[in-house]
């Protein structure tokens, strides 16, 4: 049993490998502070991602070009200090790991060292070997993330499905076989089609983790306040799966709160503390 009462055996880029080849699926949630991140490793997540999505939901803008290094250094040190068992993985922020390699190993041992972080996650495919491969090689594991990549979703044009057309799709399976042939132990499926996610997780030797990319993934991920509807207007997506609604109980929470405050109905008696009453008297005298 390791520190935090947990018997699971710490998760291992290997660990990871060997449940793709016996056909364990394998369970990844994002987790931005050290309260989500416990609470994921006692689900039982495998994997949890600090996804720049914190851009979305944790600093509530449209995009994730708003996160940098620092933001997810901050937010990936409480993370990876929260949890024995989970494999913890940082994303690198927008253009973070492009232009020169001694840059981007410079970015990624940031978010290692200050971090805490155990691999990082590079979105893109060609155009990323360099970095990936550096990565690789200086014996950071690296998580590749191909389809719908939200750092580029101005160049893409949108939120869109990836890969419906036979040109592109084969663009994306080429690019996970050479994400793999740089070293990348997983490599993240967004938003394509069931069929295309089919086909590269059969063709490739590490695990595949699917969003939007249907069932035949080797392992899932979600963003943690898209399964627990952590907001006050949740947003219904498609591929997402709601698991409880986190935002209404939060709100009714509060709402009592205060109008236990308003009708004076906190704090009670057992919530109060008390001085003796020689000291009382000492400071307002005597009653008689
Ligand atoms: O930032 C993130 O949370 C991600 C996942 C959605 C894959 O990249």
């Amino acid at each position: 049993m390791n520190d935090a009462g947990n018997t699971r055996k710490p998760v291992t880029t290997s660990r990871l490998r060997a449940m793709k080849s016996r056909g364990e699926p394998i369970a990844v949630l994002t987790a931005y502070d050290y309260p989500s991140a416990q609470l994921a490793e006692a689900g039982g997540a495998d994997v949890l991602l600090v996804g720049d999505s914190l851009g979305n939901v944790v600093q509530g803008r449209e995009t994730t070009l708003s996160v940098t290094l620092d933001h997810i250094v901050y937010h990936a040190e409480m993370v990876s200090r929260a949890v024995t068992v989970p494999f913890v993985v940082a994303d690198l922020p927008f253009a973070t790991y492009h232009g020169s390699v001694d840059r981007s190993i410079a970015n990624i041992s940031r978010v290692m060292r200050e971090g805490g972080a155990k691999g990082v996650k590079l979105e893109g495919g060609e155009e990323i070997l360099p970095a990936v491969k550096a990565a690789v090689s200086a014996g950071i594991p690296v998580m590749g993330h191909l389809g719908l990549t939200p750092q580029s979703v101005h160049a893409i044009g949108g939120y869109k499905v990836q890969g419906k057309e036979s040109a592109s799709a084969k663009r994306l399976l080429d690019d996970a076989l050479r994400l793999e042939e740089a070293g990348a132990f997983a490599v993240v499926l967004e938003l394509v089609t069931d069929e295309l996610a089919a086909m590269v997780t059969e063709k490739l030797s590490i695990p595949t983790i699917g969003i939007g990319a249907g069932p035949r993934c080797d392992g899932q991920v979600l963003v943690f306040h898209d399964i627990l509807q952590y907001e006050l207007q949740p947003r219904a997506k498609k591929f997402v799966k709601p698991y409880a609604n986190v935002g209404s109980v939060i709100r009714d929470a509060v709402q009592a709160y205060v109008q236990d405050v308003k009708d004076r109905a906190f704090p009670e008696e057992k919530h109060a503390f008390h001085m003796e009453e020689s000291v009382a008297q000492q400071l307002y005298g005597s009653k008689e």
